[in-house]
Parts: structure tokens; C-alpha cells; sequence
């Protein structure tokens, strides 16, 4: 990991950028198609349990109850996104078509295969603005059920969700943005697939969480390079292989 300032890091290889600031702000100073694709998973307001996957009778703290899903972002936002990129995948949508205000035929089903018993939807749904067939991602996540460690954050999405969204909708070259970034599995998936994110969390203690997850993945990969296994024992507090 490669620190330019408290804000601002970099992967190793250069190929991810984390900013831990306001989306809004930095787009504030982007130039018009400077990203070939937004892939952003917003707060849906839905009244997220801050809680959620976290096993009552383990020692890990309580989380700290956040407000940012109180919200959705503003028309403001989503303008400013089609203006700095060429197109958009748009996670919870369907919560905030009103604000997108633009058609799509082109979303995508990921169908979650949840537990039974799991009170996750059977599925979420992304807007993009690819003019294509409806695509289904099938991906089984039932949150964090059976992993004994901390969870640092409430509604990570699996990296190899993020990795089947990367080989349909992108290429080798193309230089993506992610405007919430929350655990960061996006910034696992796209350094796995060799491609060029750049990523932002305003809230500091995730932000924090998740350059620590990233960089323990970082190290596993270069001591497979190195030495043939992953000598770097996980770190249980933040999961990486799930
Ligand atoms: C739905 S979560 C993203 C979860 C992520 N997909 C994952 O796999 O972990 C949304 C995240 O956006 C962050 N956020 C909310 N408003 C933001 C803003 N204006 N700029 C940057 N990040 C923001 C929240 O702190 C939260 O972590």
C-alpha cells in the first residue's frame, strides 16, 4: 500500500486509488467522460441494520450506529455522475429510480441464492446504461452465516459478485469509479481482474477497515508470488476470501 497523504493511498501495482472524502466533492473536480464506467452501490434508505451479520454470542464490539443510509443521494448526484462517466452500473436502483430519471433496458438481476431462513431479498437489481438484454449474475451470499470473525462493515457485497460484473461489462483498459465504497470488495474484485478503480469512502472508520482488508489481500498475493502460498496468516478481524 502506498500512502500519499491521510485521504489518499494506492495499491502497490498503482492500479486502485482510495480517497476517503466526499464522492460529491471529487467529482466536484473531475473533467466530463474522465471514467469509462461509474459502478457505484449507493445507501438505498431502506433503514440498514448497522448490526446486520454480527453474531450476538462471539466477542466482537457492537458497531457503532451510522446514518449513512438515512438518505439517498440527490438528482445533483446522479447528474454529476453521468456527466464524469461514459456509462453506469447503478446498484439499488429501484430504490432511487425518481432521482436517476432515465430508462434503461439493460439492468441486471444478481441473484443472491440466500439461505433459508436468511431474511436478505432473494435478489438486488442494478440500473446501467449499457443498451443490452437483461443479465442475470447468480452468486450465493447470505451475508456473513457461519464466519466466525468481526464484520466491519453491514452490507458488503461479495468480491466475486463484483468480478462477474467486471467481466460483462468491462474492458482490460477501461478506468472505473466507484463513488461508495463501504468494505471495498469492489477494490478486491478490480486489482483480481486487472483493472484501473478509483474508489472513495467518506466515513473514516471504514475507510480505515478497508484499506486494512485490502492491504492483508495485497500481502497474500505477493507472498503466492514470492514464496508459492499465502504466508500471511488472514486476519480474522477483517475477512478477505469470501
Ligand atoms: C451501500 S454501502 C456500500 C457497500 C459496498 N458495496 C461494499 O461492498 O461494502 C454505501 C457506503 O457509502 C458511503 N457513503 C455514503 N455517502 C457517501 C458520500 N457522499 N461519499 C462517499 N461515500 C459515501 C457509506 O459510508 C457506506 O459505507
Amino acid at each position: 500500500m502506498i500512502k500519499i497523504s491521510d485521504t489518499e493511498y494506492f495499491s502497490n501495482d498503482k492500479t486502485i486509488r482510495f480517497l476517503n472524502m466526499d464522492c460529491n466533492e471529487f467529482m466536484s473536480q473531475c473533467k466530463e467522460n474522465e471514467f469509462d464506467l461509474i459502478h457505484n452501490d449507493p445507501p438505498y434508505s431502506i433503514g440498514v441494520n448497522m448490526n446486520a451479520g454480527r453474531k450476538k454470542d462471539t466477542k466482537s464490539k457492537k458497531r457503532e450506529v451510522k446514518q449513512w443510509d438515512s438518505e439517498l443521494p440527490s438528482e445533483f448526484h446522479f447528474e454529476e455522475c453521468f456527466r464524469v462517466s461514459k456509462n453506469q452500473i447503478i446498484w439499488g436502483a429501484n430504490h432511487m429510480i425518481d432521482k436517476i430519471k432515465r430508462n434503461s433496458q439493460g439492468w441486471i438481476v444478481w441473484d443472491k441464492c440466500v439461505a433459508a431462513g436468511c431474511s436478505f431479498s432473494d435478489c438486488e437489481l442494478a440500473w446501467t446504461s449499457f443498451n443490452q438484454a437483461l443479465k442475470k449474475i447468480v452468486s450465493a451470499w447470505s451475508g456473513f452465516i457461519g464466519y466466525e470473525g468481526e464484520k466491519f462493515h453491514p452490507t458488503t457485497k461479495p468480491i466475486a459478485m463484483y468480478e462477474k460484473v467486471i467481466d460483462l461489462y468491462t474492458k482490460p483498459t477501461d478506468t472505473i469509479l466507484d463513488c461508495f465504497g463501504g468494505s471495498m470488495s469492489n477494490a478486491i474484485a478490480c486489482h483480481m481482474k486487472r483493472r484501473k478503480l478509483t474508489i472513495i469512502e467518506l466515513d473514516v472508520d471504514y475507510f480505515k477497515s478497508a484499506l486494512n482488508r485490502f492491504e492483508i489481500y495485497e500481502r497474500q498475493v505477493e507472498d503466492i508470488k514470492e514464496f508459492g502460498y499465502a504466508k500471511t496468516k488472514i486476519n480474522a478481524q477483517n475477512p478477505v476470501l469470501f
